[in-house]
């Protein structure tokens, strides 16, 4: 949701800014931005409509000489995309230009305020009225930008990370930010900062996570200044990035998706490693045995996640309650932060995001912390939000994910709630060894066996050229695989735009089947597992209405493969094992469906990769 970064120093700045917006693009791309102070005391602030290559050409004519910038990609929420609503944004003055990532949410109150003022607005967004109430509170107070900056943000109710640059003094950056991430990059004089690292990572490894409400002061060849609102200074933390330039490019593949889709055999590796240990007979998940006392005696898990996150979550459900015999709720964080939860010290909340942002996640969490529950995350992007605000977690280290469609963090998700289930069995005794043996045998197998699955790529690319033009689809699974059509759906939905319903298959009778006909394909995951007889008769069913269907069923399948149209056939794999390497073909499905319909699978439409706001 808006991505921003900032730099000082000797290096080409609108460079810089530029190949940091392009990394950051996954954040939103309705517009993008660049404000530049140059030698001069000038500031030049261009603006352009849609992805970052339409600002480069817009800029391609125009003064870059600069010695400090800011920049922003953005995800439109408070104003439609448009040039006046793109940022950075000005005091009406023209002295300060303020990107920012976050929603002001009592904007409307200060804006009001700042009217009677005098002052006159340009566009419609929140972030406007912040930088006006800066310029307004330095000029009439006479103060420092910085005490500025303090006072507006102890005003504003809501979520930012802001940066701040001033006409007159090219050689300083004032950054903040409360519950929107914000990281500076630190290098030889030179300073950056972004929304995460990828914007300096090729240039630094030594960064600063800011903390919620504090305020970085970055002033060429000085020390980095951390201070709070009530302007006490913070030690400065450094951390060393572990991100490699390499993990950020397309390495050869037309997309990140498809990259990221044949990364999975790596990703899980590094999902599993250290985890599955002495053939497979242990589980080592510090987070959970550190704990394990909280996990053995539960009363209750419940699940906060959103959108693929919340299918692993639900994954996550079965595989809890199968192992562990631990009853396990499963709620959407937005609808689980107004809900009024009950919860107490005996709960414990699994959190999970692959970005680690998720605004909706994040406050669940403090509502789940506030009432005592021990929260527990499951995230991907280190030293993002939730890994900080949780009692304990694990990441799932599949490296960078960059597409928009999630597809490799599902997996690493779905591989992390495995291995928790098993180790709290383990501990819970819940399951017995032998059984847990078997399936850390097949967890240390799984990088192969979606190596295997990998395999039916060409198989799906063309089978894609069947139903490019179906204009809905159904998606049908039961037990296990019911989560996995839910997100087979969803991966069709996002990136080809095309309609489609995950379902349990066998809730099609009590009203869905009413759809079927020759025009309404049908995506049935039927492996064969404990409910196979049970989803024949439903392939059965919509057979018999006309509809044609794909199935996805274990290898030597031969009931449904007398039934269905088309059938892709994976590894036989112990139940709970299955939507990992079920998944894999539906995500196949849905990117070549997209590419033969033109999509950009990447940056699907209206969509961000890290949901910061509400
Ligand atoms: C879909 C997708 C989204 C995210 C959701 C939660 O492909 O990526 O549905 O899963 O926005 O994001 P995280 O996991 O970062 O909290």
């Amino acid at each position: 949701m808006c991505g921003i970064v900032g730099y000082i120093g000797d290096g080409n700045v609108y460079d810089i800014l530029i190949k940091g917006l392009h990394r950051l693009e996954y954040r939103g791309y309705d517009s993008a931005g660049i404000a530049l102070v140059n030698p001069e005391g000038k500031l030049n602030v261009y603006k352009a409509m849609g992805k970052v290559s339409n600002l480069e050409s817009f800029c391609r004519s125009k003064d870059l000489d600069a010695k400090a910038g800011i920049a922003h990609t953005r995800w439109a929420t408070h104003g439609e995309p448009s040039d006046s609503n793109a940022h950075p944004h000005f005091s009406e003055d023209g002295n300060l230009a303020l990107v920012h990532n976050g929603t002001i949410e009592n904007y409307k109150v200060l804006k009001d305020a700042l009217s009677q003022h005098g002052c006159h607005f340009h566009s419609e967004t929140d972030t406007e009225v912040l930088v006006q109430l800066i310029e307004y509170i330095r000029v009439t107070n006479n103060c420092t930008l910085v005490d500025a900056v303090r006072e507006a943000l102890k005003q504003v109710v809501g979520a930012y990370a802001i940066a701040v640059i001033e006409k007159n003094n090219p050689d300083r950056i004032i950054a903040a930010r409360k519950s929107s991430p914000l990281v500076i990059g630190i290098g030889e004089n030179e300073t950056f900062l972004a929304s995460d690292a990828t914007p300096f990572v090729e240039y630094t490894k030594d960064c600063v996570y800011l903390k919620d409400e504090e305020l970085a002061v970055i002033e060429r060849g000085e020390p980095l200044k951390i201070l709070n609102l009530e302007n006490q200074e913070s030690q400065i933390d450094v951390t060393t990035l572990e991100l490699s330039i390499s993990q950020l490019e397309k390495g050869g593949y037309p997309h990140f998706m498809l990259k990221e889709i044949f990364e999975q055999p790596n990703t899980l590796r590094d999902c599993i490693r250290g985890r599955v240990v002495d053939g497979g007979k242990r589980f080592v998940l510090n987070g959970v045995l550190d704990n394990i006392e909280k996990f053995i005696n539960a009363k209750r898990i419940v699940i906060v996640a959103c959108g693929t996150s919340w299918h692993a979550g639900l994954l996550g459900k079965y595989l809890l309650q199968d192992m562990c015999r631990i009853p396990v709720e499963v709620e959407y964080a937005s609808e689980f932060r107004y809900s009024n939860p009950v919860l107490d010290d005996r709960d414990i909340v699994i959190a999970i995001s692959q970005s680690g942002e998720t605004a909706d996640t994040l406050a669940a969490i403090q509502i789940a912390r506030r009432q005592g529950a021990f929260v527990y995350g499951i995230s991907n992007v280190v030293g993002s939000s939730i890994p900080r605000e949780t009692n304990s977690g694990t990441y799932i280290h599949v490296g960078p994910e960059i597409g928009v469609a999630s597809t490799k963090a599902f997996t690493g998700q779905v591989m992390v709630l495995t291995m928790l289930a098993a180790s709290i069995a383990q501990a819970k005794k819940t399951v017995p060894e032998e059984q847990l043996e078997e399936l850390g045998r097949h967890i240390l197998q799984i990088p192969e066996t979606v190596k295997e699955v990998l395999k039916l790529n060409d198989t799906i690319e063309r089978l894609s050229l069947i139903y490019t033009y179906a204009r809905n689809f159904l998606y049908l699974g039961r037990g296990y695989s019911y989560p996995v059509a839910l997100e087979g759906a969803l991966k069709l939905k996002e990136i080809s735009y095309i309609h489609a319903e995950g379902y349990p298959a066998a809730e099609m009778k009590h009203g869905p089947i009413a759809l079927i006909d020759e025009e309404m394909p049908s995506v049935i995951i039927a492996p064969n597992d404990h409910l196979y007889e049970k989803i024949v008769s439903n392939v059965q069913q919509v057979k018999a209405r006309g509809g044609s269907i794909i199935a996805i069923v274990t290898e030597g399948d031969k009931l449904i493969r007398n039934i269905a149209d088309h059938v892709l056939e994976v590894p036989k794999m112990p139940e709970c094992l299955t939507p990992i390497i079920t998944s894999i073909p539906l995500q196949l499905l849905s990117y070549y469906i997209a590419i033969n319909k033109g999509k950009d699978v990447d940056m699907p439409r209206n969509l961000a990769k890290s949901v910061t706001v509400e």
